[in-house]
């Protein structure tokens, strides 16, 4: 079972767990072709401290970016999102905040290219993904984006190293590398003494630090997630704020969807939408994130694990 679900790459269900599967497009085509739980998706992303400076290289550009949702006869169902004009630098950790429906979900996945803008330009690392084709598009989110979905999705057959492993497949790393990095980067997130373990076996937060280390795995350059403290009890959503603090410390690059003020108010910058525009776009004063680096979490090695020359592309 395990090898059967490993071994099928172009097996949609899977690929939307991992968040590799190709974008969708075309009419309505986000109650269609993907499944519904992309809708909670949560990114990752990441990296490469060693490249420029925090706050001076764009890693997604947004401009005049419009989202329509149609009706199968043609006719506009919802315009989520309705011009948005952002720019992410490398190095920020920005929360999405917004009222329900406000577009904080169908921006965040265009901004991971699980679904495609139906019009404005969209910037991904400087390439402009609406160029691409959906294969290479999706190759190339691989290689930038790390997800993580708010309910962890994570394969219940598989052991946390298999999970982690998984979107590697797509990478076409070989199989005992692929274990490797993935339990070197479980070891990064505090989980290295329970490998050959399976999800139903850990905690809600273990099971999410499952998730970000399969975020993590692909060396991205940039860590998306639509709600991940989401279904955690408020000590653990703080673990994991704590894990994001040392990942944005160590010089990754977070986006993050949040209702929540209180996890808002522990990210660098929150951008508000309503009904699909920015309502407001603004630096957060009592940012402490940077200052956390004695956090619990700081011998996880995390560090290492973002800016490991090895782990850049
Ligand atoms: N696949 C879809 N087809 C049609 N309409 C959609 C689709 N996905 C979202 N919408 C609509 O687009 C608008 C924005 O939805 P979205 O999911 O982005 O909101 P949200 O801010 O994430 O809300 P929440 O906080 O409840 O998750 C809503 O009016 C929603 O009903
Ligand atoms: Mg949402």
């Amino acid at each position: 079972m395990r090898i059967l679900i490993i071994s099928s790459p172009h097996s949609a269900p899977l690929r939307s767990i991992v968040g590799t599967a190709r974008p969708r497009r075309g009419y309505n085509s986000g109650s269609i072709i993907l499944p519904a739980m992309l809708r909670m998706t949560q990114t990752l992303a990441q990296p490469a401290a060693h490249s420029a400076p925090a706050g001076t290289t764009p890693v997604a550009e947004l401009r005049a970016l419009r989202k329509i949702y149609y009706k199968p006869d043609g006719s506009v169902m919802v315009e989520a999102l309705r011009g948005i004009d952002v720019t992410i630098n490398r190095g920020e950790y920005v929360a999405i905040m917004g009222a329900s429906g406000s577009g904080k979900s169908t921006l965040m996945n265009v901004l991971g290219c699980l679904d495609r803008p139906t019009d404005g330009l969209y910037l991904l690392d400087g390439r402009d993904v609406a160029a691409m084709s959906d294969d290479d598009l999706s190759n190339y989110r691989g290689l930038k984006i790390g997800f993580i979905f708010q309910a962890f999705n994570l394969i219940p057959q598989l052991t946390i190293e298999e999970n982690v492993a998984t979107p590697l497949f797509y990478q076409r790393v070989p199989r005992a590398e692929r274990i490797e990095r993935a339990i070197e980067t479980l070891g990064k997130v505090g989980l290295g003494d329970r490998l050959g373990h399976r999800p139903r076996e850990l905690s809600g937060g273990q099971q999410q630090r499952v998730a970000i280390a399969r975020a993590l795995v692909t060396r991205p350059v940039v860590l998306m997630a639509d709600e991940p403290t989401g279904n955690l009890d408020s000590s653990t959503g703080q673990a994991i704020l704590n894990l994001f603090e040392e990942l944005h410390s160590s010089g990754m690059t977070i986006l993050m969807v949040t209702h929540d003020p209180v996890v808002a108010e522990r990210c660098l910058r929150v951008v508000r939408l309503k009904d699909g525009l920015i309502e407001y776009d603004r630096q957060q004063p009592g940012y402490r994130g940077r200052k956390t680096a004695s956090s619990d979490l700081a011998n996880l090695g995390v560090s290492d694990a973002v800016r490991s020359p090895a782990q850049s592309h």
